[in-house]
Order: structure tokens, then C-alpha cells, then sequence
């Protein structure tokens, strides 16, 4: 209906909106996250190109540095080779002590160059720059770099570390080349020791944000080194594996990241080959440093970016928990006003209906009553059968204003504790002959006792209208399942606002279901959606109102197409319950003949029920109101039973006639009627047997009897006698 459309339409909006703040929150984090990692991988690209750079510029200072040193050198070798231009062997020897001093002149001055010897074919040292030599005690004919120099031609041998020896104080290296004949051929070798120290000193000279550097033999050998590591384990072979694959094929420039076998420090290394020689400068930057520097770079965006991201999370956290908060409250908040508008719909037809059909109830007990008495006085068929059409009409009308009060809750219940897990199995057999073949019936119910306080009747009733609509919705055959269990509720409005302990019956069907538009209304009586004449819409109502007025209620749930679900919830009862089937009680026989107290203000119904007490062999006084009654009784005390109706004009009621006979006259016998439950309940209370309007000829003998049994024992004796 109207108004469930624009329930939905603000429920879906404020999903949305739900939807929209939680997207929000997981957008705060995600976005500056995202915005982050991109700008991180940047930097780092960034940084990592910055660090090539740098090792680049730093490769060409090394590159330039290693030149110079060989070609001081490689001037050296030719200097030598001039001034013994032309001696041989024993001339040079000769002239021992001016080719020192010669010698000596090219290496002072010269930080690169710690010495220059030249020695002769066989291995003999010919003269030195770092003092005279005593002859013939020193053979470098077995020397690596002799060896190597003597098998080819040309170029500069550069030996590993050697150890300081005298007239060399430090750790040099040697870069040898040969001195040949004017023919070309061997004549020995000029030798020229480079302290490891000239490089090293360099290098820590130069160290900044590089800080590794190497100068490296094209086979892996250290030549120097720093950081400087020992110079004993300088002497040995760095197993870089990297270098040496790289090298091997054939690259003369690469950078890469390793960890060094020495330090165990992982690099960014690049190297590059001096050309002409076997040798290769390297250059390395701790790969740590550049991580840190990039992650200080990148803090900052964290300390700035981070606690504006935890703010905006946290902001946006408050609102959806506040808009949800008052979505849920408002939510709440129409689901009450919703079952309070319900509950007061349903309460003022029930007064409307309840008003209408009390005085219907004395108009038809008016008809029933003057319909007895015909039968008895008229003897054609004729007249019988019409008498039979009123009275079947009548029963009809009695039925409905039955319904009618009872969803006013204005029945009169008789009530009993009755156990429904014993209940429900017996009613299955009712239903089975009410219901056609096509309908499988299901009676679930559990080992525990389910006992609930109820009128037995009205129960049954309820049952019997259920099945009916369910009967209805299920043209094509289905499926009625009936079951019965203990439930705890706690106030939800669904059950409108219900708590304690009840027994839920459920009552379900496989039928065609109830359209939303028509859901809210089909408590309501003459609701129906069935045609005249095979609804009066008084099923469900009555359903409703003896659930109400036991205390609990009913509630529906259903599936278009699928099936419908009604749903009572009747108070638990603590009492033991009674047996499911009464035993049966004989025909009333006639009783024994006495005088009645009728008191009924209505003159109409007044006969009827005069005519119903003589058909039980009484003779009847009438009094219109409670005074006239008391008065009655005070002149004429010959009186067998009061038979008074509850409502009457003039201030005093049924109720307080029979209590005042309870004081003044304990022995008559009081029978009270009415067509209001409340009225009726309050009698009860009081002990005083009551008998529902309209009634027949068989239940008020029955109440008469029990009016009789109940005033040879009254309640109150016991408390006089005492
Ligand atoms: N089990 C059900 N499946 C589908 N619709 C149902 C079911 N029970 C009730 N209804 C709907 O609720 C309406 C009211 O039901 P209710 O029992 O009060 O009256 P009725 O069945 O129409 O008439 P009555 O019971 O007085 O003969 C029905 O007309 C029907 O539309
Ligand atoms: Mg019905």
C-alpha cells in the first residue's frame, strides 16, 4: 500500500546512505595507501637511478685514477729502456752505483712508484732503484710474472699482492714488462713495484655516499681494496661470483646488487675494464644506505599522510555510527508507532463490533426463545419446517455474534488448562473430516507438556477456522502442517511487545499466500477477500480475539505463492492440565420442581427466559431490577433459585444482588447471566456460576444444576461455620 511504498523507498534510501558512509570509510584508507605505494615505487625507481649515477661518476674517477698510475708507468719503462739503451748485461752491472742513483731519481717524487728493478734473461736482478745488490744470490727466474713475460710478447704483467720485503716497506704490486733486444727478442724484465697503499689512500680519500672500491684482476684477485679489509685475506681470491660470470661473458660494464663474501654486506657494484689492461676498477654502495635514505624520504608522506588518514577514518566511523544509530532508533520507533496503530485500529472496531453484537445477542435469544416455544404449541408441517428455517437462522446469527464478541473480547470463556501436546493429535481428527482428501495433514508436537490456560471450545474453533482458510488458499490440493512448542519471548514488537513464557502453535499451509496491501488488514473482522457468500471475514477475528483474550496473541507471516504461517502464542500455564476428552456428560433429566427469581430488566428476553425455566418445570417470579428482587426475597423467602441477568438499570448489578444473597440468604442458590465477558470474569472470581448469553434450553439446565451443587457446598460457608 501507500504507505509500505514509502517505507521502502526511505529504507532503501538509507541503506544507501549506509552504504555510501562505509564505502567512504574504505575509501580513506585505501586511496592514501594506494597514493602512497605509487609514489614509494617512484622514489624508489628514482633513488635506484640516482645511486647508477653515482656509482657511474665515481666508476670514471677511479677509471681516470687507475690510467694515470699505468701510464706513469708505462713513462717509466721507457725512461729505463733509454738510459740502458746500447749496455749490455755486464756494462749495466758496471755501472752499478750510477744506474741506482738514476733509478732512484725516477721514483722519488713519485708516490705511485715505490721501486724499479731490472733484471737480466735468466731471472738475475741486473740493478736496482732500493740499493746495491750483492750478485748472484737473488733467482727470479721461477717468479709468476718472469715465467709469463719470458713465454710472450709485449704488454704489462700486473702481479698479485705481495708481502713488504726490504727496501719495500708496504704491500705492493709489481707491473712488469719486458725489456727486449733491438731485435725484439727476451733480454729480461724492467719491474716496477705500486704500493697497494697509493690506491687505498685514494679511496678513502674520495668515500662519501660511495664508500666501496676496487681494483680488481680480470681473475677475481684483489689488488686493492677498501674498505681495507686484512691484508692477509686481501692476499686470497674473492670469490664474487657475479664479478667473475659477468666478466666471463665478456661484459666490461655492469652494475649490480651482491653481497660481498668478505664483509658479508650487500652492494650496489658497478664495474668497468681499463682498457689494455687485465684489470677492472669496482665501485659499491651498501645497499642498506640506500634503502634507508629512500624510507627517510618517504616517512615524511607517512608522518603527514597517516594520522590525517586515521582522522578522516575515525570521522567517517563516528558518522556511520551515528547515522546508524538513528536509523535504528527510527526504525524502531515506526515499528512501534506502526503495531500501536494497529492495536488501536483493531481496538476500536472490536468496541464497535462488541456494542453491535450484545444487542444483536438479545435480539436473537428473543427469536431463539419465542422459536422454542412455538415448536412446542404449533403441530402442522408446514409451520414446523418454517420454525425450522428461523431456528437454523437464528443458530446462524448465534454463531456469528459468537465470533463477533469474541474478537471484541467480550466472550464469556469457560476457561481450562488443557495440555496442546496432547491437544493438537486429538483436533487432527476433526480436521480430517472437515478437510478434502487433497490435503495432507501434519501434527508435529513435542514430548513436553505444553499447557496453557484456554477456553477448549473457542480453541477449537480457532484451529477449525484456520484450516478452513488454509483449505481455501490451497484449491489444488497442499500440505497443513499443525505444531506446538515452548517459546520464551521478549517484548519484540513482531510479537507485539509480548515477554514471558508461551506455547507458539503454528498453523501453516502451502497455499497461494497474502499479498502484502492485504496483510495488515486481515485480523480485521468482515475482512475478506473471498466472495459473499464464502466469507464473512470473521475467521481470523475470532482467531485474534480468543488469543488476545487468553492473554497472548496471534501474529501471520507469508510468502505470495508459497504458503501462509499463522502463529498463536497462548501463555504457558504451570497447572496441571486436564484430560484431553471429558467424559461425556448424561442427558439432563427433568428437574425436580421449585420456584425461580427471575430478575431481567429487558421484558422480551425476560420471557424467553421464563419460558425456558417452566420447560425445566419451575414456576417463575419476575422482577425488573435489584431492588425489587431483594424486596421479593424478604416477604417471600420461599425461593429455590435466583436466576438474575448482570447488567440492569437502577446503580446495583447481578453482581451485587448475589453477593448480598451470599450475605443475607447463603442458601438460595444464585444463577448469573450475561452477554459481557468482563462482567462475567468478575462473577467468576466471586464463585457465582454464570451462564453466557445467548444460551439454549440444554445449557441452562446444566448451569442450573451447577448453581444448585454450589450452593449445597458454598465457598463461604467454610469461613461463616468457622
Ligand atoms: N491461509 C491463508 N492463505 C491465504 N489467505 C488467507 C489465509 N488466511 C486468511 N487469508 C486471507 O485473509 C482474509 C480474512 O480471513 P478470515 O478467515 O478472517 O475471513 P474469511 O476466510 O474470508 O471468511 P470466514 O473465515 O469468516 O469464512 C481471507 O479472505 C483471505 O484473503
Ligand atoms: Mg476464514
Amino acid at each position: 500500500m501507500e504507505h509500505g511504498q514509502s517505507h521502502r523507498a526511505v529504507q532503501s534510501e538509507r541503506h544507501a546512505a549506509v552504504r555510501l558512509l562505509k564505502a567512504l570509510m574504505v575509501a580513506s584508507v585505501l586511496l592514501p595507501m594506494a597514493l602512497f605505494a605509487i609514489t614509494a615505487w617512484v622514489d624508489y625507481r628514482n633513488f635506484e637511478r640516482i645511486t647508477n649515477e653515482r656509482i657511474d661518476r665515481s666508476l670514471d674517477i677511479l677509471h681516470e685514477h687507475s690510467l694515470k698510475v699505468l701510464e706513469t708507468t708505462e713513462r717509466a719503462y721507457a725512461e729505463v729502456n733509454e738510459v740502458v739503451r746500447g749496455m749490455s748485461d755486464n756494462d749495466i752491472r758496471l755501472n752499478e752505483a750510477a744506474l741506482n742513483k738514476r733509478l732512484k731519481q725516477i721514483v722519488t717524487g713519485t708516490p705511485q712508484m715505490q721501486g724499479i728493478e731490472i733484471i737480466d734473461r735468466d731471472g738475475h736482478p741486473l740493478v736496482s732503484s732500493n740499493g746495491l745488490l750483492t750478485p748472484g744470490d737473488i733467482d727470479f727466474s721461477k717468479a709468476e710474472y718472469f715465467t709469463a713475460l719470458k713465454s710472450r710478447e709485449g704488454g704489462t704483467y700486473v702481479s698479485t699482492i705481495n708481502a713488504p720485503r726490504p727496501g719495500v716497506p708496504g704491500y705492493f704490486i709489481s707491473l712488469s714488462q719486458r725489456r727486449p733486444w733491438d731485435d725484439g727478442t727476451f733480454n729480461g724484465v724492467i719491474s716496477i713495484a705500486v704500493p697497494t697503499s697509493y690506491f687505498e689512500n685514494f679511496y678513502a680519500h674520495i668515500s662519501d655516499t660511495v664508500d666501496y672500491f676496487a681494483l680488481v684482476r680480470a681473475d677475481g684477485h684483489f689488488l686493492a681494496r677498501y674498505p681495507v679489509v686484512s691484508p692477509a685475506s686481501l692476499l686470497s681470491f674473492d670469490d664474487d661470483k657475479d664479478f667473475r660470470t659477468r666478466i666471463a661473458h665478456g661484459h666490461d660494464y655492469s652494475i649490480y646488487t651482491a653481497e660481498s663474501p668478505y664483509d658479508h654486506i650487500t652492494r650496489r657494484i658497478g664495474y668497468r675494464k681499463i682498457a689494455g689492461y687485465p684489470l677492472y676498477v669496482l665501485v659499491g654502495v651498501e645497499w642498506k644506505a640506500i634503502v634507508s635514505e629512500w624510507l627517510r624520504y618517504n616517512i615524511n608522506y607517512l608522518i603527514f599522510g597517516a594520522p590525517l588518514m586515521v582522522f578522516l577514518f575515525a570521522v567517517l566511523g563516528l558518522a556511520l555510527r551515528r547515522t546508524q544509530r538513528l536509523y535504528d532508533e527510527s526504525e524502531r520507533r515506526e515499528a512501534v508507532e506502526n503495531a500501536l496503530r494497529h492495536a488501536q485500529r483493531m481496538e476500536a472496531i472490536g468496541q464497535l463490533t462488541g456494542g453491535v453484537a450484545h444487542d444483536f445477542n438479545n435480539l436473537l435469544m428473543i427469536i431463539s426463545g419465542s422459536v422454542q416455544r412455538l415448536r412446542r404449541e404449533l403441530t402442522d408441517k408446514k409451520s414446523l419446517r418454517l420454525l425450522d428455517m428461523i431456528g437454523t437462522a437464528t443458530h446462524r446469527g448465534e454463531t456469528l455474534t459468537r465470533h463477533l464478541l469474541t474478537y471484541s473480547r467480550r466472550q464469556t470463556l469457560t476457561p481450562e488448562v488443557i495440555d496442546l501436546a496432547q491437544r493438537l493429535p486429538v483436533l487432527r481428527e476433526l480436521l480430517t473430516r472437515s478437510l478434502r482428501t487433497d490435503i495432507e495433514i501434519n501434527v508435529e508436537v513435542p514430548d513436553t507438556v505444553c499447557a496453557v490456560r484456554v477456553d477448549p471450545s473457542e480453541f477449537e474453533l480457532a484451529i477449525l477456522n484456520l484450516a478452513v482458510n488454509a483449505k481455501d488458499a490451497m484449491p489444488n490440493g497442499g500440505a497443513l502442517s499443525m505444531s506446538a512448542r515452548p517459546v520464551t519471548l521478549k517484548g519484540d514488537a513482531s510479537e507485539e511487545g509480548l515477554s514471558g513464557d508461551f506455547v507458539a502453535v503454528y498453523v501453516a499451509d502451502t497455499g497461494q499466500g497474502i499479498p502484502a496491501d492485504v496483510m495488515m488488514r486481515v485480523f480485521e473482522p468482515f475482512f475478506t477477500t473471498k466472495d459473499v457468500s464464502k466469507g464473512t471475514g470473521l475467521g481470523l477475528s475470532q482467531v485474534y480475539g480468543f488469543a488476545k483474550q487468553s492473554g497472548g496473541t496471534a501474529t501471520v507471516t507469508s510468502t505470495e505463492g508459497q504458503g501462509t504461517t499463522v502463529t498463536l502464542y497462548l501463555p504457558r500455564s504451570l497447572e496441571q492440565p486436564q484430560p484431553a476428552e471429558p467424559p461425556l456428560q448424561a442427558p439432563a433429566q427433568a428437574e425436580a420442581a421449585g420456584t425461580v427469581l427471575l430478575v431481567e430488566d429487558d421484558v422480551d428476553v425476560a420471557d424467553v427466559g421464563a419460558s425456558y425455566m417452566r420447560q425445566l418445570g419451575y414456576r417463575v417470579r419476575s422482577v425488573a431490577d435489584v431492588q425489587a428482587a431483594l424486596a421479593a426475597l424478604q416477604v417471600d423467602a420461599q425461593v429455590d433459585l435466583v436466576f438474575s441477568d448482570i447488567m440492569m438499570p437502577g446503580g446495583r448489578n447481578g453482581l451485587d444482588l448475589a453477593r448480598e444473597i451470599g450475605e443475607r440468604f447463603p442458601h438460595i442458590p444464585v444463577l448469573l447471566t450475561t452477554g459481557y465477558s468482563a462482567s462475567a470474569q468478575d462473577a467468576a472470581r466471586y464463585g457465582v456460576v454464570v451462564l453466557q448469553k445467548p444460551y439454549d434450553l440444554e445449557s441452562l439446565r446444566r448451569h442450573v444444576r451447577e448453581a444448585m451443587e454450589q450452593a449445597r457446598v458454598p465457598p463461604a460457608a467454610l469461613g461463616v461455620a468457622g
